[in-house]
């Protein structure tokens, strides 16, 4: 996978603190170098002291007691975003931030303008990690990688056991600077990335997409077609629902 071991388009560092682009400027994700070898241990250390099965049980339980009582649910909006997110936060010794996240993910990635919802939950966000430092950016980035990538886990393992498709693979691509150029590099056939920028929370999310898929056990969908989320570079479903079988 030499192209994934390129370096990754840069993010303006001139920013404003505390700041969508400062998050980007600050986390390992959009970093090269020495900085990239720095912020990367930082989130590598942070996940280190996760216990994998705490997380899968967790996940379990908060599934299992959100779906109580309900008739319908869409597991997208209401389980495979928040609580997924919502566990590794408490894991990581937050609060369930799980709602300040998704707005944060979304405007994540550097071709997003972020809007002042985005900038008002990543205020919050900081101030639960104590002020914008990179320890706290690397905290966030380890949430806001999270937020889609596992709900697209959690979304295609859930549709594929209830239709008996192969599974879909949520994140399709990512950018590299090759030759001078921004380039789009395929990520077909290595689900969580290769070489020195491998995702390194693979462990942790699957242990949250499997605790959730089995307290969906026993669901069926209620629909038989399925919306996909309209982004390029993901491929998940953006409504999923269900109901008990
Ligand atoms: C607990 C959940 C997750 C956490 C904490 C997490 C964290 C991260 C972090 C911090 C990075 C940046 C690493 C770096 O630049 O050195 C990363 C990269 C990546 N993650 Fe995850 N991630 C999670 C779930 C997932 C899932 C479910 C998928 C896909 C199925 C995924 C796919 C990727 C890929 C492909 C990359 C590499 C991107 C690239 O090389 O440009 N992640 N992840």
């Amino acid at each position: 996978m030499t192209s994934l071991s390129a370096p990754v388009p840069p993010v303006p560092s001139e920013v404003a603190l505390g700041s969508i682009a400062w998050l980007r400027a600050s986390v390992a994700r959009f970093s090269n170098g020495p900085d990239h070898t720095r912020r990367r241990a930082l989130a590598v250390d942070a996940l280190a002291p996760v216990d994998t099965d705490a997380l899968q049980g967790t996940a379990f339980s908060r599934t299992h007691r959100i779906v109580a009582g309900l008739d319908v649910v869409d597991v997208m909006a209401e389980i495979a975003r928040p609580v997924p997110v919502g566990v590794l936060a408490e894991a990581l010794g937050l609060p369930d931030v799980s709602a300040d996240v998704t707005p944060v993910a979304a405007a994540y990635h550097p071709h997003v303008l972020p809007g002042a919802a985005a900038e008002a939950a990543l205020t919050r966000l900081i101030a639960e990690c104590g002020g914008p430092t990179e320890l706290a950016a690397a905290r966030i980035g380890l949430l806001v990688q999270a937020c889609d990538a596992t709900a697209g886990l959690v979304g295609n393992g859930l549709l594929a056991s209830l239709t008996g498709k192969p599974a879909e693979q949520p994140v399709l691509a990512t950018r590299r600077r090759i030759d001078g150029e921004d380039v789009t590099v395929s990520l077909d056939g290595t689900p969580f990335g290769a070489g020195p920028r491998a995702c390194p929370g693979a462990r942790q999310a699957v242990a949250l997409a499997t605790g959730v898929l089995e307290a969906l056990r026993g669901f069926r969908l209620t629909e038989v077609e399925t919306t996909w989320v309209p982004a390029p570079n993901l491929r998940m479903p953006a409504v999923l629902r269900v109901t008990r079988g």
